[in-house]
């Protein structure tokens, strides 16, 4: 069964199209990379797969129904991580119960059955102990471990992983895509999974999504991760290096994975960020 199928979809926010016409299916059981510059849709795909996004054109289907909101079968990690408030003493066990009991931040009483799958949770993902602590006084890439764990309450069997990486040093973002290969394995579940740049993510995808353009190329890294491809993707023409087990994509000297979700880059203002993007990138300067 494919845990995912996009049939002619078209995705339009705010009178602009995102995506358009997009068809391809994902096998259950995949690890998918999702990549492309900022305001490529990535987000917004992840979205329409939990159903908060409709279609303008086509149709979505995941695990073998239309796609709908409050699907339990599919897990979520938001792109911006909710603010910990300063000095809190809500512990990490606390902030995966406020998904399983459907309190968001609130200390509900929780029957036996609930904190077994809590800690079944936590266990997955090796914070039994780190779920001890205060929130307050924990690292980013334990955080990042415990909204995984958040994700794994009500056992779905696909997950959406939106920036998992973010804010990560490369040892942290290595131990993130490894934790997150090791449950798609032990628990046979599709992930998608979507970053900035395609390295921290070789040798553990099967396949990678990329979008750009309002178009989609998927397939495995050696077929998608191509100067043709990419060029579409881009609109301009890209050269991709390898070096060294690793994968640069390069638009003249400039390497876009890298630069674009820092800087603005060349033809970027056409993405127009501004009125609607994510605080994280800075984009109040866009338009200066
Ligand atoms: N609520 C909204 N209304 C109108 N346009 C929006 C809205 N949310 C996002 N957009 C626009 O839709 C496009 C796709 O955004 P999306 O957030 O899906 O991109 P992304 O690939 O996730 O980017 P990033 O790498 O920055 O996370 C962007 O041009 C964005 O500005
Ligand atoms: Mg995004």
């Amino acid at each position: 069964m494919n845990a995912i199928e996009l049939d002619d979809v078209s995705l339009m926010l705010g009178g602009r199209r995102v995506l358009g016409g997009i068809s391809l299916n994902i096998a259950s059981g995949q690890f998918v990379g999702v990549l492309g510059p900022n305001g490529a849709g990535k987000t917004t795909l992840m979205r329409a797969v939990l159903g908060l996004v409709v279609p303008s054109r086509g149709a979505i289907r995941v695990l073998g129904q239309t796609a709908t909101r409050g699907n339990p079968a599919v897990g979520y990690m938001p792109q911006v991580l909710s603010a910990v408030p300063q000095g809190t003493r809500l512990s990490g066990w606390d902030f995966v119960a406020s998904v399983a009991s459907g309190h968001r931040l609130g200390l509900p009483i929780l029957g036996r059955q609930t904190r077994a799958e809590i800690e079944r949770a936590l266990d997955l993902v090796g914070a039994r102990k780190l779920a001890r602590r205060p929130l307050g006084e924990i690292s980013g890439g334990e955080r990042q471990r415990l909204l995984l764990a958040q994700t794994l309450i009500g056992r779905p069997r696909l997950l959406l992983l939106d920036e998992p990486l973010i804010s990560l040093d490369p040892h942290h973002q290595q131990e993130v895509v490894e934790l997150v290969k090791a449950l798609q394995k032990e628990l046979g579940i599709t992930v998608l999974f979507s970053a900035h740049e395609i390295n921290p993510l070789l040798g553990a995808i099967d396949q990678v999504l990329y979008l750009g353009n309002g178009q989609a190329a998927l397939g495995v890294v050696d077929a998608v991760i191509t100067g043709p491809v990419l060029s579409r993707l881009y609109g301009s023409p890209i050269d991709v290096i390898r070096l060294k087990g690793r994968i640069f994509v390069m638009s003249g000297a400039h390497d876009v994975e890298h630069d674009e979700h820092r800087h603005e880059g060349p033809g970027h203002a056409a993405h127009g960020h501004g009125a609607h993007g994510h605080g994280a990138h800075g984009e109040q300067i866009d338009h200066v």
